[in-house]
C-alpha cells in the first residue's frame, strides 16, 4: 500500500534525507552560471501579463500565478542548438492536486509533426501527500515512444528555491536538481532521431492538468485553495542561439555552433565527475519511483540507451514502477498539453 504518508516511515524518509543531503554536500559545488534579467532573453507565453505573470522590480524572477480563469507562462525569445537551460523555482504550496508546473525545452511550435523536447514536469498533489517530478526526452516527434521517469526529492519544492537544470549537448544530455546530475541519456547510434537535433526554445509554465496530473484525473484542481504560485529565479540560458528556419548546414552556422558547443563541452556541469555519478546513483536508488527502461509491459524491447541492470531490475515491477520507493501509481501518467491554447476554449481551463 502506499505507505509514503504513514509517520514512521515518513520520519525514516527524512532521516534517510537528512543523511543523503550531507552524503552530496562535499561532492558538489555550485555551478558557476551567470544569470538573466527577465528581459534579456524571454518574453511571456500566455496568462494575464500582470495578474498570472508577476515580474519583480529588478527583472530577476517571475512569479506564475494559476486562477480560476487562467494560468501563465513564459518563454525564451530565442531558440538554442545546445544549452544549458536552468531556473530556481519554488513550487506552490498546500494543497496542489491537479496543477501542473513544467519547465521544459521544445520546438512544437515550428516542427509539428517532428518536434523535440526535453522536460520537467512538476505534479501537484493533496494534503500530506509530496510533489512528484517527471523527465522526459523525445525526438523527432517520438511522442509515441515516452521515455518518462518519475521520483520524489530529499527536500520539500515548495519550502525553497531549488535549481532545476538541463543540459543539451551534442552527445548527451544530462538533469540536474541543485548539483546534482538525476538523469543521464547517453545519445547512440540506435536512439536514432529520438535524440533531439532540432533548436529549441525554453518554457516555464504553470497551469490546470486536472484531467491527468494527480491519480490520473481523480484529484482536479480545487480552486479554493487558489491562487496557485510558482516563483523562477536565476534564469540561466547558456547556448548557441540558432534560427530554426535556417536548417541548411551552411558552414557560417554550424561554425557559429562548433564554437558555442565546443564552450559547453569545457563546463563543468558537461561532465559527470565520479563523485557526482554516485550522488545520481544514489538519488536514483532512494527516490526514482518509475522508469520507462523497467516498464516491459509498455516496451517489451527495452530502447537502447537503457542500461538494464539486474540488481536494479528486481526493485521494478514490470510496470515500471519501484515495488520499494514512495506512492505506485496504477496508472501510468498521460502526457498533458504543456501550453494550454491560448483563448482556452477547452474543457480543462475555468470559464474565461
Ligand atoms: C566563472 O565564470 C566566469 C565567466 O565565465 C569566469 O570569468 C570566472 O573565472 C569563473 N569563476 C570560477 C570560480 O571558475
Ligand atoms: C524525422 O522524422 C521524419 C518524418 O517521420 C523523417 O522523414 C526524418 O528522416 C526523421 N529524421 C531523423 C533524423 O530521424
Amino acid at each position: 500500500m502506499a505507505g509514503f504518508q504513514s509517520p514512521p516511515i515518513r520520519r525514516i524518509l527524512t532521516v534517510l534525507s537528512v543523511l543523503f543531503v550531507l552524503s552530496l554536500s562535499t561532492a558538489v559545488s555550485a555551478f558557476n552560471v551567470s544569470t538573466l534579467r527577465f528581459d534579456e532573453a524571454y518574453t511571456p507565453l500566455f496568462g494575464h501579463h500582470n495578474g498570472n505573470l508577476i515580474r519583480s522590480s529588478d527583472d530577476k524572477s517571475v512569479r506564475l500565478v494559476l486562477d480560476r480563469y487562467t494560468g501563465s507562462g513564459f518563454a525564451s525569445s530565442d531558440l538554442y542548438h545546445h544549452g544549458l537551460f536552468s531556473a530556481s523555482i519554488k513550487l506552490p504550496s498546500d494543497y496542489t492536486a491537479g496543477v501542473v508546473v513544467a519547465f521544459y525545452t521544445s520546438n512544437g511550435d515550428i516542427f509539428r509533426d517532428t518536434h523535440d523536447e526535453l522536460d520537467f514536469e512538476f505534479l501537484g498533489n493533496v494534503h500530506g501527500k509530496p510533489w512528484r517530478i517527471q523527465t522526459n526526452v523525445y525526438g523527432n516527434g517520438s511522442t509515441s515512444r515516452g521515455r518518462e521517469e518519475r521520483y520524489l526529492l530529499w527536500f520539500d519544492p515548495t519550502k525553497e528555491f531549488h535549481r532545476y537544470s538541463i543540459l543539451w549537448t551534442e552527445t548527451h544530455i544530462i538533469f540536474y536538481i541543485d548539483e546534482v546530475p538525476i538523469r543521464e541519456v547517453v545519445r547512440s547510434d540506435a536512439m536514432g532521431g529520438d535524440y533531439p537535433l532540432k533548436p529549441m526554445a525554453v518554457y516555464a509554465t504553470l497551469w490546470d492538468g486536472s484531467t491527468w496530473a494527480t491519480s490520473g484525473g481523480r484529484y482536479p484542481v480545487n480552486y479554493k485553495y487558489s491562487p496557485f504560485v510558482s516563483e523562477f529565479s536565476d534564469l540561466v540560458l547558456r547556448g548557441c542561439r540558432k534560427d530554426p528556419i535556417q536548417q541548411s548546414p551552411s558552414a557560417a552556422a554550424d561554425e557559429g555552433c562548433a564554437a558555442s558547443d565546443a564552450e559547453l563541452a569545457e563546463a563543468e556541469y558537461a561532465t559527470i565527475t565520479p563523485e557526482r555519478r554516485q550522488a545520481m546513483l544514489k538519488f536514483r536508488h532512494k527516490y526514482m519511483t518509475y522508469s520507462y527502461c523497467y516498464d516491459a509491459r509498455r516496451y517489451p524491447v527495452p530502447f537502447p540507451e537503457c542500461d538494464v541492470i539486474p540488481s536494479e531490475r528486481v526493485r521494478f515491477r514490470d510496470t515500471g514502477n519501484s515495488n520499494i520507493v514512495g506512492i505506485r501509481h496504477r496508472r501510468h501518467v498521460r502526457r498533458g498539453r504543456r501550453v494550454p491554447a491560448v483563448g482556452m476554449g477547452s474543457n480543462s481551463q475555468a470559464a474565461i
